[in-house]
C-alpha cells in the first residue's frame, strides 16, 4: 500500500543549521497495516509523515502509494489519497463552520469545486450515524459551530473527517498528545474502531510506549533519522515496555532516559 525507498531529508542544506532529519529510509506497509511509530524528540517521525504527505520535497528516493509514484505530487494532490490528523485539535476543522458543514466539506474532498455545498438529506443521515458511533453526543449538535467543541470532540471529528472518504493511508501525528488522559484514551479507542472497521493502512506517531504496544499490528522506532526497529505480529503482541527500553539501549548503546528520549511509559 505504501512503499518508501531510499528517502532522505536534510533541512537547511549547506548552512550552519544543516540538519539531517531522515537518512535513507526504506519502509513498506501492507494494506491494513496499523503501524505505531515511536522515537525521541527530533528522531524524524513528523518529518517522515510530512514527506509522505508532501509538505516538503524529498532529497532523494521515492514514495509509492499502491502503484502510484507520488514522489513529485504536490501536497493537494496527495491529500486525495491521504487522511491526516495532527496534534493540535484546532488544526483539522473549521471553527466557524457547523459540524455538518465540516463533514460535508470532508465528504467532497477530491471532487473539485463544481459540487454544491448544500448538504443532502441522505448525507445528513450518514453523518448522524457516524457521529452517533463516537458516543460524544455530537449527533444531536450537528448545526453547532465546531469552535464550541472541546479539544477531544474536535479531534474525534477531525478523525471522522479524515476517514470519511476512505483514504489509502491515514497519518496520525501525536493526535491525542494535547488531550487529557481520559479524553486521549477515548479518542484512541475511536481511532482503533475506525481503523479496524475500514481496514485502514495507518501510521500513528505516539510518545506513549504503552499505547504503541497496545495498538496496531506493527511498531517501528526512529532514532536519529533511521528506523532502528520494526516489530510485528506475534512478536509485537508479546512486547512489554521494559523490552522496548532494553532493545533501545542495546541498539544505540545509551540508556533511554527522559532527557534523550522523552517517551511516556504510562
Ligand atoms: N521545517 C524544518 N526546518 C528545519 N529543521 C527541521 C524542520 N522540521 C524538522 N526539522 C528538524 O529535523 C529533525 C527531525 O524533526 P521531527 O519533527 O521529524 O522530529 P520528531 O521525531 O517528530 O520529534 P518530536 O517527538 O519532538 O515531535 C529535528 O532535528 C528537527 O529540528
Ligand atoms: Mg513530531
Amino acid at each position: 500500500m505504501l512503499k518508501i525507498k531510499g528517502v532522505s531529508k536534510t533541512f537547511n542544506m549547506g548552512t550552519v543549521n544543516e540538519k539531517k532529519a531522515l537518512n535513507k529510509i526504506d519502509l513498506q506497509l501492507e494494506e491494513g497495516d496499523f503501524v505505531t511509530v515511536i522515537g525521541g524528540n527530533g528522531a524524524g517521525k513528523s518529518t517522515i509523515l510530512n514527506m509522505i504527505a508532501g509538505v516538503y520535497p524529498i532529497d532523494c528516493g521515492y514514495i509509492y502509494i499502491e502503484d502510484e509514484n507520488i514522489s513529485l505530487y504536490p501536497e493537494y494532490k496527495r491529500s486525495k489519497l491521504i487522511g491526516r490528523v495532527f496534534q493540535d485539535p484546532m488544526m483539522g476543522t473549521a471553527a466557524d463552520m457547523e459540524i455538518q458543514e465540516n463533514l460535508a466539506m470532508a465528504n467532497r474532498r477530491g471532487f473539485g469545486r463544481g459540487l454544491k455545498w448544500g448538504i443532502k438529506g441522505n448525507e445528513k443521515e450518514m453523518f448522524k450515524e457516524k457521529l452517533r458511533k463516537l458516543e460524544l453526543g455530537l449527533e444531536d449538535r450537528m448545526s453547532s459551530k465546531v469552535g464550541l467543541l472541546s479539544g477531544g470532540q474536535r479531534q474525534a471529528l477531525t478523525l471522522l473527517m479524515a476517514t470519511l472518504q476512505k483514504p489509502k493511508l491515514l497519518l496520525l501525528d501525536e493526535h491525542t498528545a494535547a488531550l487529557d488522559p481520559k479524553t486521549a484514551k477515548k479518542v484512541l479507542q475511536i481511532t482503533k474502531e475506525i481503523v479496524e472497521a475500514d481496514q485502514l493502512t495507518t501510521l500513528m506517531v505516539t510518545h506513549n510506549m504503552k499505547d504503541a504496544i497496545t495498538y496496531g499490528n506493527r511498531l517501528i522506532m526512529f532514532h536519529e533519522g533511521e528506523i532502528i526497529f520494526d516489530i510485528r505480529g506475534e512478536e509485537k503482541s508479546k512486547l512489554k515496555v521494559s523490552d522496548l527500553l532494553q532493545m533501545f539501549e542495546n541498539a544505540v548503546g545509551e540508556e533511554m532516559d527522559n532527557d534523550t528520549l522523552l517517551l511516556s511509559k504510562d
